[in-house]
């Protein structure tokens, strides 16, 4: 207790030297850690992790910058991975979300309430390449990696952030500070390319998609993720529409209608309870359309240029 305690001002310390946006005056405030903007609590727990996590080489991460698509990405890779430990109506995604049935590294296993299911070896973070536990790498641990256009990326967040206790800003500033980086876990683009980069170097390790193609060819990136987490379907399942049924079962239609993520909800009694519903909104591509004006835009894309110039990455 009391060397956890000692860990925890050593981490509150360190925070405390780093440099914050001074645009927030509440324990919400951003600070700059190694590029990255994080919640103090967040850093908390990712210094303990850097500090105590031990990855099994068996370990698969799937790693989203927020508002992504990691729900569903979650989602596909738990319903392949338990495709044959349960039948079609007792899979646990059909009782909780699936922040819940694969756990969130820098949440739950710096609070305690991370218990390693020896069978499913996934495990959820948002943390930027660059701040993973080092034994991830020297584990060799596959990595699935989503991201997402950052127009819609920053309307999903924009309505995200308002469910929390939050400091809100007006959409256009929340598009100004997003282009700035201010934004949890960004910049994105950095967030994006370190990971690209490293899904080009070694591809073998990292599958990077992005949540656009996902949606306009779903069953062919589901098969592929299967391939990737090393569970592909045999001919039998593909003719048994096994593939199909993994895609329905995941769909936006299907899981935003269950009853568990209409009126459950995620983390209760935390700081950051929400409610399931809050990860389920449009699930479309294009609706920035109807958030931005074109100075907005071009902001943006201008941003999205700048930060992508001569890396060889496009969204
Ligand atoms: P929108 O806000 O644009 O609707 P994350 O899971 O990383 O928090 O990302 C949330 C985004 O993914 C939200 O986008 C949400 O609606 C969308 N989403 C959630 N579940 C989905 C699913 N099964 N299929 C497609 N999109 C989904």
């Amino acid at each position: 207790e009391e060397h956890a305690f000692q860990k925890l001002q050593k981490y509150q310390e360190i925070i405390a030297n780093l440099p914050k946006d001074e645009s927030i005056d509440s324990e919400w405030n951003l600070h700059l850690y190694q590029g990255f903007w994080y919640f103090s609590t967040t850093l908390e727990n990712v210094f303990y992790l850097q500090e105590n996590f031990n990855a099994d080489p068996t370990d698969i991460l799937i790693c989203s910058p927020p508002k992504s698509g990691t729900t569903w990405l979650k989602s596909l890779s738990f319903a392949i991975m338990t495709r044959n430990r349960f039948d079609e109506s007792s899979n646990p995604l059909f009782k909780a979300v699936s922040h819940e049935c694969i756990p969130h590294l820098e949440s739950d296993f710096a609070s305690g309430s991370f218990s390693r299911d020896q069978e499913l070896k996934l495990l959820g973070t948002h943390l930027p390449l660059n701040a993973l536990p080092k034994s991830v790498f020297i584990e060799n641990c596959k990595i699935v990696y989503i991201c997402r256009d950052p127009k819609d990326l920053v309307v999903s967040m924009f309505h995200f952030a308002k469910k929390f206790p939050w400091p809100i800003f007006s959409f256009e500033r929340t598009v100004e500070r997003f282009c700035e980086g201010r934004s949890y876990y960004g910049p994105y683009w950095d967030h994006v390319l370190e990971y690209w980069k490293m899904s080009q170097e070694k591809p073998e390790n990292v599958m990077f998609l992005k949540y656009e193609d996902m949606k306009e060819n779903t069953l062919f990136y589901i098969k592929k993720l299967a391939e990737f987490l090393g569970e592909p379907f045999s001919q039998e399942e593909e003719m048994e529409g096994v593939p199909e049924k993994i895609m329905n079962m995941c769909s936006f239609e299907n899981l935003s209608n269950l009853e568990v993520n209409k009126t459950g909800i995620h983390r209760e009694g935390s700081a950051v309870e929400i409610g399931n519903n809050a990860f389920f909104r449009k699930g479309e591509v294009g609706d920035w359309k109807n958030h931005f004006t074109q100075k907005m835009k071009e902001k943006i894309d201008q941003t999205t240029q700048d930060k992508l110039h001569g890396s060889g990455f496009t969204f």
